[in-house]
């Protein structure tokens, strides 16, 4: 058995609600949290960042880099000081980084550690140690770093960064924003010009963000697909960021309004770099009433107002596989969205869900099965069978597999579903959306922690 990374699993049970009413203040981007602590860790001076994400992940990561040497401070909610130690100036950890959940975390600060003379080990919990890191440490390799971990390169694993760090082109061979992230900050502290070379797009926070903060910094989009140029040893200047409302996170309540009777819920504020919204495009293939209100700008990053309504009408859809990679964290959430549609939805080039904080494939296709759903898989495709608005008979208890965004889709689910839908352990909610339960609760979801 898998043990909880909270000391005690948290039961929780989903009814029948709704209509689901009213606004929902999603929490800050994960992906840019991350980013703005490690960047702002590597700047001389102060960054301040307002609207962080103050999920288990972003802490863990908040706290690495106060071990690495950064003076990172609290201000209030949501507002942080970062006072930085420079490129290349990390110092080495006294104690063994915890990453916790943080598979973004653990990668990105590997790659900043790699191309310093420092050693550091890391380890996380049991969902993070059984996630594959050779994706990282391959690449790693390349620039001189070290690395010695258990057996497929998992946690925890030591690494021993390089002195003398030489300059980089890589082809990922997945298409990952982690992956990618961690070769450009290796490249950071690395003399001369560092290449990633990714077939398909990836979330392109790093990019804007070492742009952002004074690095020489260039995409190519070429044939053979993007072409990532980074000039080694900038100064970075310090900044003010402000971190947009994640997509990943506005998926949840979002949804839940698209398959809950009577539901009209505006989500304000959205990050919609076109490298995440992916699932809002598939949504309104489906024929989701969603509108995107007061489209603007901020912190160099599109945002806009989502509004969400009740849509009994949506159809199933075939989702391209080149459109994965935008949406890669939302297939779960879609595929209850597809039990509650009508007709078959096919989601193809999806085999990296098989490598997130579980198996999502595995973890959808069973819980929605034994909630009354068809589904089919193979290694690489998720089909789900919707049977229309309040067809899913629900009535069982899922397997959250220390995995928020599963946990946070059953939960969704049962709000439409005929019978209540439970999960073991609602726990991992906590890594990515703390304030889930009351924030849904408000807008008229019924969601109950089970004293067992
Ligand atoms: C992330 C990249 C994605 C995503 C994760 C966050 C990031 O992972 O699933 O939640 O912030 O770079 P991969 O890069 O492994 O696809």
């Amino acid at each position: 058995m898998i043990l909880s990374a909270h000391d005690t699993p948290i039961p929780m049970t989903s009814r029948k609600s709704g209509p689901l009413k009213g606004v929902a203040n999603v929490p800050g981007d994960k992906s840019i949290s991350h980013r703005a602590l490690i960047l702002g860790a590597l700047c001389v001076g102060e960054t301040r960042i307002t609207g962080l994400l103050e999920g288990q992940d972003v802490l863990d990561t908040a706290k690495a880099m106060a071990a690495f040497g950064a003076d990172v401070e609290r201000l209030g909610d949501g507002e942080w000081r970062v006072n930085g130690v420079g490129v290349g100036g990390f110092a080495e950890p006294e104690n063994v980084i915890d990453c916790g959940n943080a598979g973004t975390g653990v990668r990105l600060i590997m790659g900043v550690m790699a191309s310093t003379d420092i050693t550091a080990t890391f380890t996380g919990d049991a969902s993070l140690r059984a996630r594959p890191m050779g994706r990282i440490t391959d690449p790693l390799a390349l620039f001189g770093a070290q690395s010695y971990g258990r057996q497929g390169g998992r946690l925890p694993l030591t690494i021993v960064g390089t002195k003398n760090p030489v300059p980089v082109r890589y082809t990922s061979p997945v298409p990952s924003a982690q992956v990618k992230s961690a070769v450009l900050f290796a490249g950071l502290n690395t003399p001369g010009q560092t290449q990633v070379i990714e077939a398909e797009a990836t979330r392109d926070h790093t990019e804007r963000m070492l742009a952002g903060f004074g690095a020489e910094i260039t995409t190519e989009k070429t044939d053979a697909g993007n072409i990532i140029t980074l000039i080694g040893q900038p100064e970075l200047t310090p900044q003010d960021i402000v971190v947009p409302r994640d997509p990943s996170s506005a998926a949840f309540p979002v949804c839940a309004a698209l398959i809950v009777e009577g539901s009209d819920v505006l989500v304000p504020n959205i990050g919609l770099n076109p490298t995440r919204a992916g699932l809002f495009i598939s949504l309104q293939e489906m024929g989701a009433d969603l509108t995107f209100e007061n489209p603007r700008e901020e912190g160099g990053e599109p945002v806009a107002d989502l509004r969400a309504r009740f849509s009994p009408q949506m159809k199933g859809i075939e989702i391209p596989p080149e459109r994965a990679a935008s949406m890669i964290d939302e297939f779960p959430i879609l595929s209850v969205v597809a039990a509650n549609a009508t007709g078959k939805t096919t989601m193809r080039g999806v085999k990296e869900l098989r490598v997130k904080e579980s198996d999502r494939i595995d973890a959808m296709a069973r819980g929605l099965e034994a909630c009354g759903v068809r589904v089919e898989e193979d290694e690489d495709t998720l089909i789900v069978h919707g049977n229309g608005p309040g067809s899913v008979a629900g009535g069982a208890t899922c397997v959250t597999h220390l995995d928020h965004r599963i946990a946070m889709s059953f939960l969704c689910l049962g709000m439409a579903a005929q019978k209540p839908v439970s999960l073991d352990d609602g726990g991992p909610v906590a890594t990515s959306f703390p304030i889930f339960e009351g924030l849904m609760a408000q807008l008229g979801a019924r969601i109950t922690r089970d004293n067992r």
